[in-house]
């Protein structure tokens, strides 16, 4: 299995500040998660949290947050900036929870960047430790058949930046036990011709 060249992009190319939305942009991907999860639960699980960003928007939501990444710097700025922040150093492909321990768990813009087939695992990892609802964003819009792609960085290796088709990830997600309902939303955040899309899926209350 190829090493995760990403594990160490995120960790030297990208700088802390760089993961931080400006309060300005109000990003309705980001919203909308935090009013989906607010709709089925208390609890919630960033998955490639990064530095938190959704946190102060949950806890003013009333949401329990936890977040996970495997980006030690992310997380330990999460921390210094939000003290008392239940944020995790940790890998998606093996989650450390049991079964069906949030109300809803989310990646956002993550799972893309997964060395191919990994984003299956991902999927699997996110639906297990989930109670109602999981959910997925993507910055560029899934595409008719998937691509997997690698692109070049300023320095190190290149890392995979893949485009999945949608309905091969849709049907990956829909095929498991207690599945109950799909929904899709279309938003303009950055750029105009680029939508980022959040992919909903229920789960059947038990
Ligand atoms: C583009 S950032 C998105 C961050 C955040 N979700 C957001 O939307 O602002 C991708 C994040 O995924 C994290 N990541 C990549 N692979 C991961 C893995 N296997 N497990 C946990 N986090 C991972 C990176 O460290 C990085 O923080």
């Amino acid at each position: 299995m190829e090493k995760y060249s990403w594990k160490t992009y995120f960790a030297r190319n990208m700088g802390v500040e760089w993961m931080r939305d400006k309060p300005q942009h109000r990003n309705p991907v980001r919203l909308m998660i935090v009013d989906e999860a607010r709709a089925v639960g208390r609890t919630i699980l960033d998955v490639g949290c990064a530095t938190c960003i959704d946190y102060p928007l949950c806890r003013a939501a009333g949401l329990e947050y936890t977040g996970i990444d495997i980006t030690k710097k992310f997380v330990e700025s999460a921390r210094k900036r939000y003290p008392g922040v239940d944020a995790r150093v940790g890998d998606a492909l093996a989650l450390p929870f049991p079964d069906g321990s949030f109300d809803a768990v989310y990646s956002k813009d993550t799972i893309t960047y997964f060395p191919p087939p990994l984003w299956r695992k991902g999927v699997d990892e996110v639906w297990r430790v989930a109670r109602r609802l999981v959910l997925f964003s993507f910055c560029s819009p899934l595409v008719e058949k998937t691509r997997y792609q690698k692109v070049k960085v300023q320095q190190g290796a290149p890392v995979w930046d893949n485009r999945y088709g949608r309905g091969e990830f849709t049907d990956y997600v829909k095929g498991h036990v207690g599945f109950e309902r799909m929904e899709i939303r279309s938003m303009r955040v950055w750029k105009p011709d680029t939508p980022h899309e959040l992919y909903l899926f229920f789960k059947k209350s038990r």
